[in-house]
């Protein structure tokens, strides 16, 4: 796919039925989802469990498109091939996960996934010039990591602004992840994000049997960004 800074729709299945993965990443790409963001948490790096590889395995086969990994664990270096092999397209690490990001990343595009790099609230950009040949996407955290349903840090949206100039016209994704709603997506838009994590704005009043509600909201977000 070549590259497009055309906006992006990124459930995050954090806030889906974990009984029923399978089904809800079908119900929300065929309800107009972009991408499918899967939240790995290990406990450590973030104060919440999720799922490892072997969910994400499971789950690949009902994903037509882009599975995006997003890795809140530490160390993750020991992980890369077995998220790779899970059949991950892109596998975003933090810059705060161990000492070597770099390695990290190089490894990550090793195993053939596309590389992200997430950057957690209290954490500032000034190593992202020195990686920006490694990533393909940059993910900004606007909230603290491991929970859906907060609320988005608003001094987020400065750094925001000034990935996107450090960035340029490299194909780097910028993305956003937390707390993105209908009231702020267009701010988020305009202060340079093309893919949009959503997790509560998208899941809320909707299920698998009444997968509408996903469309509906998918639909209303992506208008909210073209404000
Ligand atoms: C938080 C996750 C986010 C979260 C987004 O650690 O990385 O992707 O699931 O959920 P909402 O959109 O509800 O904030
Ligand atoms: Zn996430």
């Amino acid at each position: 796919m070549p590259f497009s800074r055309h906006l992006k729709i990124a459930p995050s299945i954090l806030s889906a039925d974990f009984a029923n993965f399978g089904a809800e990443c079908e119900a929300i790409e065929a309800q107009g989802a972009d991408w499918v963001h899967v939240d790995v948490m290990d406990g450590h790096f973030v104060p919440n469990l999720t799922f490892g590889p072997a969910t994400c395995a499971a789950i690949r086969p009902h994903i037509k498109g882009v599975m995006d990994v997003h890795l809140m664990i530490a160390p993750v270096d020991p992980y890369i091939a077995a998220f790779a092999k899970s059949g991950a397209d892109h596998l975003t690490v933090h810059l705060e996960s161990g000492p070597h990001v770099h390695r990290t990343l190089q490894a990550i595009r090793a195993n053939g996934c596309k590389a992200g790099l997430a950057i957690n609230p209290a954490t500032g950009i000034e190593p992202v010039p020195y990686l920006l040949d490694d990533i393909d996407i940059l993910n900004v955290m606007t909230v603290n990591p491991g929970f859906g349903g907060q609320k988005l840090i608003p001094a987020m949206v400065d750094k925001v602004r000034m990935l996107r100039s450090m960035v340029a016209d490299r194909p780097i994704h910028i993305q956003i992840d937390g707390g993105v709603t209908l009231g702020n997506a267009a701010l988020l838009v305009a202060a340079g994000a093309d893919v949009l994590v959503a997790g509560n704005a998208i899941f809320q009043g909707g299920s698998v049997t009444a997968p509408a509600a996903y469309g509906i909201n998918i639909a209303a977000l992506r208008r909210a960004g073209h404000a």
